[in-house]
């Protein structure tokens, strides 16, 4: 299969890309920092090498870059089968006290992403009447907290989003999954002094979205709600 990841050269994306890398499924990830983009691929080639791993740099907080990205695709494969809307960035604050233009950031990274590459690619995927979306929400796309500010007003309405998606491809037999982790072990995390084993890993989130998308044709998973074991933070 052709799977579309983005944000994919650390936490949940990488996961996700070596999941189904390893498993003999063609990746095409993107990142904004090329280098640490090209080391994930590398990584990925020395660990299974017959591995298939295109990459492309592009920054999808940007529109221009989301339709170059897109393009690229477009070129790259004929079809697509898994497109995973991953790539995203927490910004703590809160409503009266972030940074002047901190939700216009938010609603750009975390969901206008996710808007305008499902856009530009589903032509082709409904064409083919099969294919599968998942949209990397958050336990903040349905709970708010006091520190969520612009990140949960992003993943609130990129919930949104995916709810209506899973509605309007119903009759195009593509799949939508809205995936809703809670805290998992990744970058994001370092320097925060948390524990490690306190919260979820990034292959638990992987390893969540490739069984659902290993399910019979005719059945899809609509949310994948995963929280640590000791409850949110
Ligand atoms: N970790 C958690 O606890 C947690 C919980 C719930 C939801 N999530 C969500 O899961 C997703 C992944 O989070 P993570 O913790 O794995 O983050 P991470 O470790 O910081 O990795 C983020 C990845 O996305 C890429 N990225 C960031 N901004 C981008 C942009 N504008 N365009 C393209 N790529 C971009 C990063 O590469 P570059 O920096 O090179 O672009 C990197 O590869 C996010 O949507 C996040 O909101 C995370």
């Amino acid at each position: 299969m052709n799977i579309v990841i983005t944000g994919a050269s650390k936490g949940f994306g990488k996961s996700i890309a070596g999941r189904y890398a390893s498993s003999g499924h063609h990746v095409f990830l993107c990142a904004r920092n090329l280098d640490v983009l090209e080391e994930t691929r590398d990584e990925m080639i020395a660990a299974w090498p017959d591995a298939r791993v295109s990459i492309q740099a592009a920054d999808l907080s940007k529109k221009e870059d989301i339709l170059r990205f897109a393009e690229w695709i477009k070129k790259e494969t004929g079809n697509i089968d898994i497109l995973i809307n991953n790539a995203g960035r927490f910004i703590p604050g809160s409503t009266f006290n972030e940074p002047e233009g901190t939700l216009e950031e938010m609603i750009d990274t975390n969901l206008y992403s996710a808007y305008h590459l499902t856009r530009a690619l589903l032509p082709g995927m409904m064409k083919q009447k099969k294919g599968h979306i998942f949209n990397m929400c958050s336990i903040a796309s349905i709970h708010a907290y006091t520190n969520g500010g612009a990140y949960s007003i992003s993943k609130f309405a990129l919930q949104g989003f995916s709810k209506n998606l899973r509605e309007e491809m119903k009759p195009y037999n593509i799949k939508v999954t809205s995936v809703i982790p809670g805290a998992a072990y990744t970058d994001s995390w370092k320097g925060s002094g948390v524990d490690p084993k306190r919260i979820m890993e990034a292959d638990d989130i992987a390893d969540m979205i490739f069984a659902s998308s290993m399910l019979s044709p005719q059945a899809c998973v609509e949310d994948i709600i995963l929280r640590p074991l000791a409850g949110d933070l």
